[in-house]
């Protein structure tokens, strides 16, 4: 009987392909000491998917660890598009821009380094978002939901990763602050009328955790659904 990793190989191989940029990208995260909790490939993929079926210009990442997934939305954006990435470490976004390099698409990424909460206010007033990625520090979800609201327009999509963590995030009782950040932000775009949400669990190479996907309303017109 095949196993889920079996299934995300065939997936991966099937739809996603191979790369050797990314595969140089992961290489450098690697010996750069930084974490794998990169997305896994089919989930990159389906972020880079999200972001052209929305025809988004302008792409928001509130985490870009090493850049694996900011090449995706940059690949995804096209050449006349931008990805802003906030990186609170700035070895990692070192790492990152180096990556950006690489991968040939620096001139529409800029990685700003900061801690999340400090950056997001700093890009009021620009053109508005069409699709924010938030993928840093959990314990801050809510946070991030917040400014990608007030970032974004009705219509603009906004992706929360890791909002299952092994089926932890249905445990009321937890007292993990990662998975309380999860349940915080899945509650939060439930509750909150800027947001129509869903989440779908998710079982690949990084094993079973979920991704929420939502939609920012207009909380008066509401969202027809
Ligand atoms: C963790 C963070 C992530 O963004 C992820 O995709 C997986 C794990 C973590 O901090 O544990
Ligand atoms: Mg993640």
């Amino acid at each position: 009987m095949p196993t889920h990793d079996d299934v995300d190989a065939f997936l991966t191989d099937t739809l996603v392909g191979d790369d050797p940029v990314l595969d140089a990208v992961l290489q450098t995260q690697h010996d750069g000491g930084l974490p794998s909790i990169e997305v896994a490939p089919v989930n990159a993929k389906f972020l880079h998917l999200l972001t052209r079926i929305a025809g988004a210009r302008r792409v928001l990442e509130v985490g870009t660890l090493g850049g694996y997934s900011s090449i995706w939305f940059a690949r995804a954006v096209g050449a006349g598009g931008r990805v802003i990435t906030i990186e609170a470490e700035p070895a990692n976004a070192e790492i990152a821009r180096a990556n950006l390099d690489r991968a040939g698409v620096s001139d529409r990424v800029e990685v700003r380094v900061g801690r999340g909460a400090d950056v997001l206010p700093t890009l009021e007033g620009e053109e508005p978002f069409d699709l924010v990625f938030i993928d840093a520090d959990k314990e801050s979800n809510t946070v991030y939901l917040d400014w990608a609201a007030r970032l974004g327009r009705p219509g603009t999509v906004v992706v929360l990763d890791n909002v299952v963590r092994g089926g932890e995030a249905a445990d009321a009782a937890t007292t993990d602050p990662k998975v309380r950040g999860a349940r915080a932000g899945l509650v939060m775009l439930g509750q909150d009328p800027r947001f129509d949400a869903t989440a779908l669990q998710t079982l690949d190479r990084k094993g079973w955790d979920g991704v929420a996907v939502a939609i920012v309303v207009d909380p008066v017109a509401g969202s027809g659904a």
